[in-house]
């Protein structure tokens, strides 16, 4: 049999009320943490792109999106109040499903956390670029994005080389040194044991907030209504698959907030304030980035950019690089769709140099505590997977002085550095989503499966409507999976196939629980880090 290993829920336990944390975060709190690890690249970035898939109809992305998020992490939230230990939607899928699928989440959130770290940096490089580029220093563009690499592999790879692909090889470049840059700077702080704190988390929501505030300030009363929906600009240009597939990307925007639920374990009254920091922090990002869609679309237009053949070109892709880097040529505005910095460049063109070079300093300020954030994730899920012996039991060794998993922590930042050097954002966040998608809709199986196979075991959160909730959640994973490109719906299956296989060759023979160690005690010089989220101290 192979769904037949489960780990008792029991022995999971066990090993987490060792640790007995103090529990000390309230509403707020929670709150915050949530706000702190979801405002990052989706907004500052991904906006551009959901413009190019939706137009104006971006706005019912974010709508979408943000519901989706919502019932997932009602769902999130019982299963981390239960089974309140370090490795998230791995661990709990181990306890109901058993090892094999527990693996699949496993490796599924090695996509959600290590790519979406990627994501967030190439974001970041971008606004670090504009803000050179602001004080006179040009950072040459063959060390600033990847477009150039892109445009010759799909030459390769049997594109036709037309005239937009022809000026991406040309003006684009070839590696994205900025964003290899602030993954090592984070993967250094993650070894020499750095977690933020929440005096510095709660600064950095301070910054984001109160730049997209300003952002909202100065394009509410410049908004031009024509620019929603009028016979030039229509709201839906893409039809309604166009908005679906938006709302698959910039899904990205919102990923973070199952930060809050790790946290149960630390808060107050769970019951109450899990929920509220969950669905708060979340509607809270929500309403801010609907206000700041509007904007965008309101002050200067969110129309797609066409290709030669006068279809709609994908986001992210090498024509799509080359056709801006034209049009930008031509001496015509830059539109909303082609730039790399959405909210920046929305200011520029409103006449707002110097607020929007302040909200690119923002960006630059913040983005890296959200990259932080994700390789945490993902060196706390490796380590997890580990120390139960489906991964090499070195990856799971902690550094003699700074008491860290540094052989982990390394090895994810080499991951991620290698793929922010040579991918676009918005491919990485699309992969970073086929992943998280998969995670989540396992924890809304999950949640379902342990009401029927364990009724009276506490739980200190429950669904509300969990019958209702967690099908929705997962009729709501499944269709934004089917709405992302088609490249990033292959990853998964891709992915999980490779996972497969190191399964079967490596980790089935190797599993503590397969062995019969069940009772697998945290390793003493872990236990200062095992159980911490950012921010949370
Ligand atoms: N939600 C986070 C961001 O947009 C991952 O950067």
């Amino acid at each position: 049999m192979i769904f037949d290993r489960v780990k008792p829920l029991d022995a999971i336990l066990a090993t987490a009320e060792k640790k007995g944390l103090h529990r000390s975060l309230g509403a707020f709190q929670l709150t915050m943490l949530g706000i702190g690890a979801v405002i990052g690249t989706g907004i500052f970035v991904l906006t551009s792109e959901a413009a190019q898939k939706a137009g104006p109809g971006m706005l019912l992305s974010f709508v979408v999106a943000g519901f989706v998020c919502a019932v997932a992490a009602l769902c999130y939230s019982e299963l981390a109040s239960m089974v309140p230990v370090s490795g998230s939607a791995y661990t709990y899928t181990y306890a109901v499903t058993g090892e094999l699928l527990a693996w699949m989440v496993g490796w599924a959130l090695i996509l959600e956390y290590a790519v979406g770290a990627s994501a967030v940096a190439v974001g970041w490089s971008n606004h670090l670029a504009g803000l050179l580029d602001g004080i006179g220093f040009h950072l040459p563009n063959a060390i600033k994005n990847a477009d150039a690499l892109m445009a010759h592999a799909q030459v390769a790879f049997g594109a036709k080389p037309n005239v937009d692909l022809q000026t991406a090889m040309d003006t684009g470049g070839w590696i994205n040194v900025p964003a290899v840059f602030v993954v090592g700077l984070v993967t250094w702080l993650l070894v020499i044991g750095t977690t933020e704190s929440a005096r510095v988390n709660a600064v950095l929501v301070l910054i984001k907030i109160t730049a997209l505030t300003a952002f909202i300030a100065l394009t509410l009363p410049v908004l031009n209504g024509t620019h929603f929906n009028s016979p030039a600009e229509p709201f839906l240009p893409t039809g309604t698959t166009g908005m679906l597939g938006a709302a698959a990307s910039i899904f990205f925007a919102y990923v973070g907030f199952d930060a809050v639920s790790t946290a149960a374990e630390e808060t107050k009254n769970p019951q109450r304030n899990v929920p509220i920091g969950l669905i708060g922090s979340l509607g809270i990002c929500t309403i801010f980035y609907l206000l700041v869609a509007s904007g965008a679309i309101g002050a200067i237009g969110a129309q797609p950019v066409a290709g030669l053949d006068g279809s709609v070109l994908a986001p992210g892709s090498a024509e799509m690089a080359g056709r801006c880097a034209r049009i930008v040529a031509s001496g015509a505005m830059e539109p909303l769709v082609c730039s790399k910095e959405a909210l920046v460049h929305v200011l520029q063109v409103i006449n707002w140099p110097v607020i929007g070079r302040l909200v690119g300093i923002a960006a630059v300020l913040a983005l890296p505590s959200v990259v932080l954030m994700m390789m945490f994730g993902q060196t706390r899920v490796f380590f997890t997977m580990a120390r139960d012996g489906l991964l090499p039991e070195k990856l799971a060794s902690v550094h003699p002085k700074f008491r860290t998993p540094h052989v982990v922590t390394v090895v994810t930042g080499i991951g991620a550095a290698i793929a922010s050097a040579i991918l676009p954002v918005g491919k990485l966040a699309d992969y970073s989503n086929s992943g998280t998608l998969f995670a989540f809709f396992m924890v809304a199986v999950s949640v379902m499966v342990l009401r029927r196979t364990d009724p009276g075991r506490k739980r200190p959160f429950r669904t509300p409507g969990v019958w209702i909730i967690a099908p929705l959640a997962i009729i709501g994973c499944i269709g934004l999976y089917v709405s992302l490109p088609l490249t990033a719906i292959l990853v998964l299956p891709g992915w999980g196939l490779i996972g497969l296989l190191i399964y079967f060759f490596y980790s089935r023979s190797r599993s503590h629980v397969g062995r019969g160690i069940i009772d697998v005690p945290e390793p003493e010089a872990y236990d200062g880090l095992a159980p911490r989220v950012p921010g949370t101290e």
